[in-house]
């Protein structure tokens, strides 16, 4: 495939062993988790292999998703190492909760997330966007780094819009926080995977002690708006919570996983549209050309969404050539058959976005970046091959927020910006909890 003006193969850099050892798989996951799954895995509808003494299956069979994810989503449940990992950070919010804690946690927060929502997110996300580009003006024509600025822009929309909080002080040591921990404790270890759940790993005293700190620092920000009386508009996450009579400490473990994954993964998309945008300038004229006369400020930013039918196509296919949440992790409770597959009783079942989303099976020049596949009138997508929410009851609750905030975020930045990448190499994603670049590299921004 030739590289076209409004097109460009991005390809996978990871070859890995067709049949690795369970040892090779293992250090692929402490390293860098894309490199533990095989070539064929990208060709295969499924593959199976042992790991740690258990069976695991990388999952693309459409009809096998569907009865994992949806059918028979009661079967499975996150693994003790996910747990492990992620449980300092998010506490025993939406996301680790399990059975009746889960569906009456999801019940009682999705009036925060229905689409009446997505009006305040609009325009939360168009005041931190001028905010941060006003800040960004100071850089004209200077190399700055972008991610940083994505980072705490996801996280200022999403501590107003869920919590009607101004976060501009916290911001920066929280996210150095979680940085720290992703890259060093929170890093699965061989034990996380192989211990049974509720064991102790060696990391787990130190993971707890972070988890106190980092909780302690979430009800901190919490009490400054536990100070203030319910929000006059819309109810925000903290009204629910508080109505509902959630106990403090709960309060407290939901604001820091929604608070955590409210920006980490929005962030994460939007470094990587920014690079694929930098590095394809008809793209990023094509996106200028949709926003050049388009009102974006907090007041139009809602009624100018439908109108970013290209932009939000960038971001579809940024989703999918990069998807932050690269793999969906269950383990079997019992044993089950899935599309004529046997999964045994602790089996996990891996349904990998990374590898669905680039299966030569299931896409036309699967490493191609191509937004025209999502432009409306297009083909959709076959069934389940596109997950960069999940599907089924445990799908994003997040994901209409995350898609207004990010389509609105790329149109603002490029409209108001020309952005020209300053390093020409190719990111290569690392998977850490998101799906990171490996660096933050440096951009122009010219003023349009
Ligand atoms: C581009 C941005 C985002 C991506 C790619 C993303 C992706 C995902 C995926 C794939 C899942 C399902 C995981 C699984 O089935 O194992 C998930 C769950 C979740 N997401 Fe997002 N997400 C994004 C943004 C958000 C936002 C903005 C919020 C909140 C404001 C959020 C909150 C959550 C929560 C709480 C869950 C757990 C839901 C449950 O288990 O019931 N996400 N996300």
């Amino acid at each position: 495939m030739t590289d076209l003006p409004h097109s460009r193969a991005f390809e996978n850099p990871y070859a890995a062993l067709d049949r690795p050892s369970w040892r090779a798989i293992a250090q692929a996951l402490r390293n860098n988790a894309l490199a533990s799954f095989p070539p064929r895995a990208f060709d295969d509808m499924a593959v199976g292999r042992s790991f740690a003494g258990r069976q695991q299956i990388i999952l693309n069979e459409p009809e096998g998703i569907r009865h994992v994810l949806i059918e028979n989503a009661g079967n499975y449940r996150r693994t003790a190492s996910v747990g492990r990992a992620l449980g300092p950070v998010v506490g025993r919010g939406l996301f680790l909760a399990e059975g009746s804690d889960w569906r009456h946690q999801r019940r009682m927060l999705a009036p925060a997330f229905a689409p009446r929502m997505m009006a305040p997110v609009a325009a939360e996300t168009a005041r931190a966007c001028r905010q941060a580009i006003a800040r960004l003006q100071v850089h004209r024509a200077r190399p700055v780094e972008l991610f940083p600025h994505l980072q705490l822009l996801a996280l200022d929309v999403a501590a107003a819009t869920l919590f009607s909080l101004d976060i501009t002080a916290e911001g920066p040591p929280l996210r150095a926080a979680m940085q720290l921990y992703a890259t060093g404790i929170g890093r699965p270890s061989m034990l996380d995977f192989i211990l049974p759940r509720g064991w102790p790993t060696p990391r787990s005293w130190a993971r707890w002690r972070f988890r106190r700190a980092w909780m302690r620092r979430i009800a901190r920000i919490l009490a400054q708006r536990a100070q203030r009386p319910a929000s006059a508009g819309e109810r925000d996450l903290f009204d629910l919570m508080a109505e509902s009579g959630v106990p403090h400490r709960e309060r407290v473990e939901q604001a820091a996983t929604m608070l955590t994954a409210g920006h980490e993964t929005t962030a994460v998309a939007l470094a990587w549209a920014i690079h694929l945008v930098a590095a394809m300038p008809d793209v990023q004229q094509r996106i200028a050309d949709e926003v050049a006369t388009l009102d974006l400020s907090p007041v139009g930013a809602i009624e100018a969404l439908p109108r970013l039918a290209y932009t939000r196509a960038v971001i579809d296919e940024t989703l999918r050539l990069y998807p932050p949440a690269f793999s969906l992790v269950r383990q079997a409770r019992a044993a089950d058959m899935a599309a004529g597959i046997a999964i045994a009783p602790r089996a996990v079942v891996l349904i990998v976005p990374w590898v669905l989303h680039r299966h030569r099976r299931l896409w036309r020049d699967a490493d191609t970046f191509d937004p025209s596949r999502f432009l409306p009138g297009s083909e959709p997508p076959a069934r389940f091959s596109y997950l960069p929410f999940g599907t089924g009851p445990r799908a994003c609750i997040g994901a209409q927020f995350a898609l207004t905030e990010s389509t609105l975020a790329l149109a603002s930045l490029v409209q108001a910006f020309r952005i020209e990448p300053l390093d020409h190499e190719p990111l290569q994603p690392v998977a850490s909890i998101t799906l990171q670049p490996d660096r933050s590299p440096s951009f122009r921004l010219r003023p349009r």
